[in-house]
């Protein structure tokens, strides 16, 4: 795959560059860490000791570079590991010329972001993506943060990465299970905005990790162009919430047992069948959906019991629920969001509706 670059701009004049090329973590350009101290690599205890070393001997020619780990999975994203790694870095010299990579999936990502945010009031970071969700939607987009007790994600940052750099070849040792996390989100930017992309992942053979990386750059594209239009999620970036809502609540719910990949299939499939229902979600591409997130829905194989008052109980804490009111982003066919007659991304759905869909979900 030969290299391809993305670029976002952001009104403050910031800037995200997007490279995606097999070998990227060999051979990271030195200009975004010109007038750098040190570089600081985050990462978690099963990737540090796959790549931790080729990123670091790439990196140590540009700048005295040190690695930190910590245990892998949604647990560690926490307010408690975000302090201990601000204390790590405290303890190794870093300084406010310091630099953050996060290397890993969607958690050191969120985890490393949020903590480059805060640490000194802000260092600067690059994402280093190695799983198929971080690849074409977490490392893009400047949204840190951790999760608590009363739900996913509920203490953050926006803050930019100036560099996302993509090598497809991390996702050869990509457990399949979490290959198929990663395809929800891709299946998710097809759904709310490229039809094609969707006809292609269709016929796909879902099992093949060569023919998913076909779809990163478009995925990346769809997330940029998205971001770029509304940073801070004041209207259009909401759409990148579809199945999120249904989705979170569901992982929370599960606390945090069941992946996201596979709570955001599930969510994906409750928040279609509501949109079905309202009669916003053209029935032809609804059954299209349904049946390529059953197929997905399967390769993740059994499924905890969920309690679907708790799934709403989580769903009314979701950061779009306004004034107790859940609200979502729904499609109105395949590659196209619906919007209210105020212009409004979001629909507001209530909670009997959720409801329905749970025990629609799981009858
Ligand atoms: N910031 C955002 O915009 C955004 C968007 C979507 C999801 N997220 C967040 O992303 C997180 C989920 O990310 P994830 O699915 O990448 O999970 P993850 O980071 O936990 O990675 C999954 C597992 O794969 C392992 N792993 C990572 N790369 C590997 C590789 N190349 N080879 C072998 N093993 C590897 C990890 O150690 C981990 O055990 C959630 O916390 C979610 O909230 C954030």
């Amino acid at each position: 795959m030969a290299t391809a670059t993305l670029s976002i701009s952001f009104q403050n004049n910031a800037r995200c560059e997007i490279f995606i090329g097999e070998g990227m973590l060999s051979r990271i350009p030195r200009r975004f860490f010109s007038d750098t101290s040190s570089i600081f690599v985050i990462s978690d205890s099963v990737v540090s000791k796959l790549y931790g070393r080729k990123l670091e001997s790439s990196l140590s020619r540009i700048a005295p570079s040190h690695s930190i780990s910590f245990t892998h999975g949604e647990r560690s994203k926490s307010l408690l590991v975000a302090s201990n790694l601000a204390s790590k870095l405290s303890d190794l010299g870093a300084d406010r010329k310091s630099a953050i990579v996060a290397l890993g999936g969607g958690v050191v990502g969120d985890l490393a972001g949020f903590v480059a945010s805060i640490y000194k009031r802000g260092v600067r970071y690059c994402q280093a993506p190695t799983t198929l969700l971080a690849q074409v939607d977490s490392s893009i987009g400047g949204k840190t943060g951790v999760d608590t007790d009363w739900g996913k994600n509920q203490l953050g940052t926006f803050y930019q990465p100036e560099a996302v750099f993509i090598d497809p070849s991390t996702l050869d040792s990509l457990p399949r299970k979490e290959l198929i996390n990663g395809l929800a989100e891709i299946i998710k930017s097809a759904v709310i905005a490229d039809r094609n992309m969707f006809d292609a992942v269709s016929k796909e053979n879902l099992d093949s990790v060569q023919e998913l990386k076909r779809f990163i750059p478009n995925t990346c594209r769809i997330k940029a162009k998205v971001v770029e239009a509304d940073e801070r999620e004041r209207g259009l970036r909401s759409v990148l919430n579809y199945g999120h809502t249904v989705g979170h609540a569901i992982e929370a719910a599960s606390k945090f047992r069941m992946s996201h990949g596979y709570s955001v299939t599930l969510g994906m499939i409750a928040e279609g069948w509501i949109a079905r229902k309202m009669g916003v979600f053209l029935s032809r591409d609804y059954e299209k959906q349904q049946e390529l997130l059953g197929r997905v829905r399967k390769n993740f194989g059994s499924e905890l019991v969920i309690n679907p008052n708790k799934v709403l109980a989580f769903a009314r804490l979701d950061k779009k629920s306004s004034k107790g009111t859940i609200r979502m982003s729904l499609p109105e066919r395949i590659g196209r969001m619906s919007r209210t007659r105020e212009g409004s991304y979001m629909t507001p759905v209530s909670n009997e509706l959720l409801l329905s869909s749970l025990g629609f979900l799981f009858q």
